[in-house]
């Protein structure tokens, strides 16, 4: 049986709808916080497990009867290394066959101008100390996200990030989704790691490029300095601690840390993944 931590999550959704597809319901467990948002997957028979990061003694009944765990990385930045590790503990002390983690593609840890990020490669550490076998999904940059990087005026004001012209291997959510769902369904992971990007890296140049050629309207794209970025959000009443995140996200982007590119989602997906133009064709309902 697996069970999918997140469940009720939009990565963990996915996960669970593509599991569905080739996996018997009763084959399916969910960790989720809130039942009431997993009353859907319920009806559908899945086992539908309560409980939290940060509560030992349900996590340790959630694993119960469970071969592989895919624990999707919590949203709490500043504790989630922690809760990671309490998930890990609870899956080894149940005797769990595997476990994988939702970790990110960057390329070289120490440099990371980001510093939140340092807490998906504790969690890599802490999934390798445990003795299980595993599989890390290094994923990239959700393209996803790029409405909310460009702002929602981007077709009268253009894009103004810190990227410089670093690039990224943006690949959609639901392709990242359904790979790691046929992982879980078909692989014999050996202590593996996963990247799964797209199969070409983008600058925002190339954003503004597509965003152009699909909408019709000219879309510019303007590198600006990460501290005036940082002070301009801050000024239009974005908390500090978050406007500091986002520009150490460029920072990164600039840096080159977002670039590899790998075919590991493809081969997952046994297709192409979706291209940029795709991707936002999509997102801005073009
Ligand atoms: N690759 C990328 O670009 C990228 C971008 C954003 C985030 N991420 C990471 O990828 C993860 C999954 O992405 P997503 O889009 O699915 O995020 P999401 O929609 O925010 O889902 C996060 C899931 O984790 C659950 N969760 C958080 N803290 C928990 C805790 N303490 N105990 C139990 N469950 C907990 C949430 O539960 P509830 O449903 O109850 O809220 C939710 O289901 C995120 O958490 C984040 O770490 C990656």
């Amino acid at each position: 049986m697996i069970l999918v931590t997140g469940a009720t999550g939009k990565l963990g959704r996915i996960v669970v709808q593509h599991l569905l597809k080739d996996a018997a319901p009763d084959q399916i467990a969910v960790l989720v916080r809130d039942e009431s948002k997993a009353a859907d997957l319920k009806a559908a028979g899945v086992s539908v497990r309560v409980g939290h990061y940060d509560d030992l003694s349900l996590l340790g009944q959630a694993m119960q009867g469970i071969d592989r765990v895919l624990l999707i990385a919590g949203t709490d930045e500043e504790r989630r290394v922690q809760q990671h590790q309490n998930v890990i503990d609870a899956a080894k002390q149940a005797g769990v066959q595997g476990i994988a983690y939702t970790s990110r593609t960057l390329k070289d840890r120490s440099t990371l101008a980001n510093k939140l990020m340092e807490g998906h490669f504790q969690t890599e550490d802490a999934v390798r100390a445990s003795g299980l076998n595993y599989a890390v999904f290094r994923n990239v940059l959700y393209m996803d996200a790029l409405p909310q990087f460009v702002g929602e005026q981007v077709f009268e004001t253009g894009i103004r990030l810190p990227a410089g012209q670093g690039r990224v291997a943006f690949a959609l959510r639901s392709d990242m989704g359904e790979a790691i769902a046929n992982s879980l369904l078909n692989d014999q992971w050996n202590q593996t790691t996963y990247h799964l990007t797209g199969t070409e890296p983008y600058s925002f140049e190339d954003v503004a490029a597509e965003l152009t050629r699909l909408s019709g309207k000219a879309v510019a794209y303007y590198p600006v300095e990460a501290a005036a970025f940082e002070a301009q959000m801050i000024g239009r009443g974005v908390p500090p601690v978050v406007a500091q995140r986002v520009a150490g996200f460029m920072t990164d982007i600039k840096n080159g840390q977002e670039d590899e590119i790998s075919p590991d989602l493809e081969r997952l997906l046994g297709r192409r993944p979706a291209l940029l133009g795709e991707g936002l064709r999509t997102l801005f309902a073009l």
